[in-house]
């Protein structure tokens, strides 16, 4: 493999299961800041697009920036095509079958004299935040729904800033102008610094970052670092309707806690995993892939860990630890360091082993007798 020669440091990244090259020294927060979202409970209402645009991005030069925005795949994706872009330029990726990543991140596929690979939208690309919104990914013709066999398919993928191990924003900046704090991972633009250059937003593949035209300067995601340096969740996170978000800390991942709900589900588990780990950031906002969707889809968009993913979550229910994890999702605005299950509780505990959360681990029965009602459980 023909590596960039600025490619100066050999890093570990456990997602891609091999080193690779980044501009800087691997250099791990003391804590990572991380997100598991179910997408099986996501019901695209937008509350957590809403809840951030109203507390952050409400000014001027900020109309089109979504530092969470929720799009339905396979169509649907904000800026337009992101995802199909940066992947067409990656042209092709391959894992070998002990899930190593063989192919090249945007790092390694860096053009000559280019830091990474990347590419930068146009006006255009940010004019429609909800397209392909609801659109299933084949025609749904008459007598299809009572066929029994219901093929199309959909799901919504909410997106944010995966304050990423090995931010491309941060590598490509040439003012130095994006940090990584020490303290919790967050990834951060420096105002003062900035000066406009837009190479993060070429250089982020989630297209992450975005460009205030009124300011000429660079804006993305702050993980609501106020709130987490209370001890509390982001806005994103607490605000989420479909309870479908749990953000905490993970590991290192040579030191994991099994008792921290964030490593409990993605080392242990291995449940909630990256999205496009192929690209080489190492992002920390982890899915549990959706059930329903063709696997070859899922593959390119989660890795080789898929059918694991599905297997062991449609298992949640013989599972009473990770059901407990499942059910501290959204019982607290508090973020939840360690948690266990006690009788038929889950309980959740902050940094100093307070309780914050208590809830039951209980599935509904299929057939409620008292309202005659059928429910839906998902697993
Ligand atoms: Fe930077 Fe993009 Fe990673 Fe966020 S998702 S840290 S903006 S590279
Ligand atoms: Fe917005 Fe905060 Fe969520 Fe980031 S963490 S998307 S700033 S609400
Ligand atoms: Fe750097 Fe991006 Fe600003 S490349 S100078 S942080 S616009």
């Amino acid at each position: 493999m023909s590596v960039a020669s600025w490619l100066v440091s050999k890093v570990k990244n456990w997602q891609i299961k091999r080193e690779m090259g980044y501009p800087y020294a691997e250099s791990r927060p003391d804590k990572q800041i991380a997100y598991v979202f179910d997408i099986n409970k996501c019901i695209a209402c937008q509350t957590c697009s809403v809840a951030c645009k109203t507390t952050w991005t409400s000014g001027k030069g900020q109309e089109v920036m979504f530092w969470n925005n929720v799009e339905t795949k396979p169509y649907g994706g904000y800026p337009l095509r992101w995802d199909l872009n940066i992947l067409k330029r990656l042209n092709g990726q391959s894992w070998d079958k002990d899930g190593t990543y063989t192919g090249k991140t945007v790092f390694e596929a860096a053009p000559q004299g280019e830091r990474v690979l990347g590419w930068l939208p146009g006006e255009e690309d940010y004019s429609y935040p909800n397209i392909g919104e609801d659109e299933c990914s084949e025609i749904v013709e008459r007598g299809d729904f009572f066929s029994g066999i219901h093929k199309v398919w959909m799901f919504y993928l909410a997106r944010i800033c995966n304050h990423c191990t090995y931010p491309a924003c941060l590598a490509a900046c040439p003012r130095k102008a994006i940090y990584k704090r020490k303290e919790d991972g967050i990834v951060l633009v420096d105002q003062s610094r900035c000066r406009g250059y837009r190479e993060c937003v070429r250089a982020c593949p989630y297209k992450k970052t975005f460009f205030n035209l009124v300011t000429r300067i660079s804006e993305k995601c702050i993980g609501c670092y106020p709130l987490v340096e209370k001890g509390e969740q982001p806005r994103c996170v607490t605000t989420c309707i479909g309870k479908i978000r749990l953000q905490g800390f993970l590991s290192k991942p040579d030191s994991p806690r099994k008792d921290n709900p964030i490593d409990f589900l993605v080392y242990y588990k291995r449940v909630a995993l990256p999205l496009y780990p192929q690209f080489g950031l190492e992002p920390n906002v982890y899915y549990i892939p959706p059930v329903h969707v063709p696997r070859e889809f899922l593959y390119q968009m989660f890795g080789p860990g898929v059918d694991n993913a599905i297997e062991t979550y449609r298992n949640a229910k013989n599972d009473k630890e990770l059901l407990a994890v499942f059910m501290l999702f959204g019982s607290t605005n508090k973020i939840i360091h360690s948690f266990k299950v006690e009788k038929e509780y889950a309980l959740g505990f902050d940094n100093s082993g307070e309780l914050l959360a208590r809830v039951p681990v209980y599935i509904r029965p299929y057939f409620d007798k008292k309202n005659g009602t059928y429910r839906h459980n998902i697993p």
